[in-house]
């Protein structure tokens, strides 16, 4: 009990503090203090209290004075400086003005200088609200006392205090526990300040001498540099490209002459490597226009190219639909469409189930798995549209009568170039791929014609196609 006395006596007294059940007890006993004399004092609260301010008696800030007066500073120097550097010739100690003539204009003019004068206010007195407001409050505060008691803790919660300074000129401890009691305070308390409180942490204080130290390095680095010859590259902080190898399209590896190195990029010396493998092209597709896209290069209609195994039983049909199709296409300036599968496609099992694959991938989302135009992306726009949340085109089904009689060409066309709402899929989708899926979709509606028109139809070559898929 002794020990703690001593302790106490050892700390400085700084306030009495009050705690109060609620804001109206509390303001009642600011208005009191502050009838009685009391100016240095200060109220804790939970939340914002309306009137609180009249009540502790605190002044209105002075901080907008202390702006304006800066601001003023700033232009006056703002002005001065440009007058006197621009307008004079006045030599002053550290360096002497220049008069600016420009095609006989006055020397000074207002309105030429409000801009600069403009932006000197502007900096000098954000800084005069920023650093006005710091000092006014007395930040920044290592610690503060009203920390240390356990009970102030609620005063962001349910409690609201009021301290009394023990700087005040009306300052009597013992009358003050007596009258905040009177007022209603439920709890009356002594606040000491411990000196240990404005101690820096020790790291803090390692810390910044091992700051200051390093600080010194990199000007020590460049003094020392400035008086030394070094025979090495520069030191390069980024180095980006700069000191890359460049490579020219077809040539060897490293330029001739570069002779800083001798290891070339690739183990075979090009400079540039080919595509690699899988790679989809969008440019190179020249040349063969049949095989990337789908339209005639002759006359010829079924020149050198063998006939698809698959196709072999449609070929009469497509041959008797193509006189239509092709009055057709001429009104409709369509393009000259491959009939059969290019000859660069294997027509075969493998060819058929790799077009199920990409098909599966790339179009049942929309067309369905069967080739419906039931895809379950689509099923989902097409709900969204009835209720009129979005506008949709329903995928076609796969089975429409102006899909069926279209020539392989034109359907391999709609993937690499889209139709109409339908996007194009050349860049994610390579030829043979594309072919792979028209020859899918081929089997697909060669099921339909099937099962509708058996009597028309080839048997063996039902069972063909039947084995592809
Ligand atoms: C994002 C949905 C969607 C995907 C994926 C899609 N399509 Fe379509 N497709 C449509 C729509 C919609 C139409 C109808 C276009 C129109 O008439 O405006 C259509 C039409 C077609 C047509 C008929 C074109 C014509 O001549 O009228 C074919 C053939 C076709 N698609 C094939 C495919 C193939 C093959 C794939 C896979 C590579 C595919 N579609 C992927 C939405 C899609």
């Amino acid at each position: 009990m002794n020990n703690e006395v001593d302790n106490r006596e050892q700390k400085k007294l700084v306030g009495v503090l009050g705690q109060f059940d609620d804001a109206h007890t509390l303001v009642h006993a600011c208005e009191a203090l502050r009838d009685s004399g009391v100016k240095k004092m200060d109220a804790y609260t939970p939340y914002p209290v309306h009137g609180i301010e009249k009540a502790i008696g605190i002044p209105r800030t002075i901080l907008p004075w202390i702006v304006l007066s800066i601001a003023a500073g700033g232009l006056c120097i703002g002005l001065g400086m440009q007058w006197y550097t621009n307008a004079t010739t006045q030599l002053l100690p550290f360096w002497s003005g220049y008069e600016f003539r420009i095609s006989g204009k006055p020397m000074f003019s207002l309105p030429a200088n409000i801009p600069v004068t403009f932006e000197v206010i502007v900096l000098s007195s954000a800084f005069a609200s920023f650093f006005g407001m710091l000092v006014l409050n007395g930040l920044p505060k290592l610690a503060n006392p009203l920390h240390r008691i356990p009970r102030f803790k609620r005063v962001t919660n349910d409690k609201f205090f009021l301290m009394v300074d023990v700087g005040d000129d009306k300052f009597d401890a013992s009358q003050l526990r007596n009258n905040f009691s009177d007022w209603g305070a439920t709890d009356v308390e002594e606040v000491f300040q411990d000196q240990t409180d404005w101690k820096l942490p020790a790291f803090l204080k390692t810390f910044a001498v091992l700051a200051l130290v390093l600080m010194l390095v990199p000007p020590a680095l460049i003094f020392r540099a400035r008086g030394m010859t070094y025979t090495g590259t520069r030191l390069h902080v980024v180095p980006d490209m700069d000191w890359q190898v460049k490579f020219k399209t077809q040539t060897e590896g490293p330029l001739a002459n570069n002779n800083t190195t001798t290891e070339f990029f690739f183990q075979d010396i090009r400079a540039q490597f080919d595509d690699l493998p899988g790679t989809v092209s969008r440019s190179d597709q020249s040349g063969d226009s049949e095989f990337f896209k789908g339209i005639r290069t002759g006359s010829d209609l079924h020149s050198s190219h063998t006939t698809p195994a698959v196709l072999a039983s449609n070929q009469e049909e497509t041959a008797q639909e193509e006189t239509t199709a092709t009055t057709e296409a001429t009104a409709a300036d369509e393009p000259d469409w491959v009939t059969t599968i290019p000859s660069q496609v294997k027509v075969d099992r493998d060819t058929v189930l790799r077009g199920q694959r990409q098909y599966n991938i790339y179009c049942a989302v929309c067309h369905g798995y069967s080739g419906e135009g039931n895809g379950l992306a689509n099923n989902r726009a097409v709900a969204l549209s009835t209720s009129g949340e979005s506008a949709w085109t329903e995928a076609k089904s796969l089975y429409d009568p102006t899909v069926i009689d279209q020539p392989v060409g034109r359907i391999y066309d709609t993937i690499t170039n889209g139709r109409s709402t339908m996007g194009p899929y050349a860049t994610r989708i390579k030829p043979e791929d594309r072919w792979a899926i028209v020859l899918y979709v081929k089997a697909l509606q060669k099921t339909r014609k099937t099962a509708v028109s058996k009597t028309t139809e080839d048997n063996s070559a039902g069972d063909k196609k039947d084995s592809g898929k």
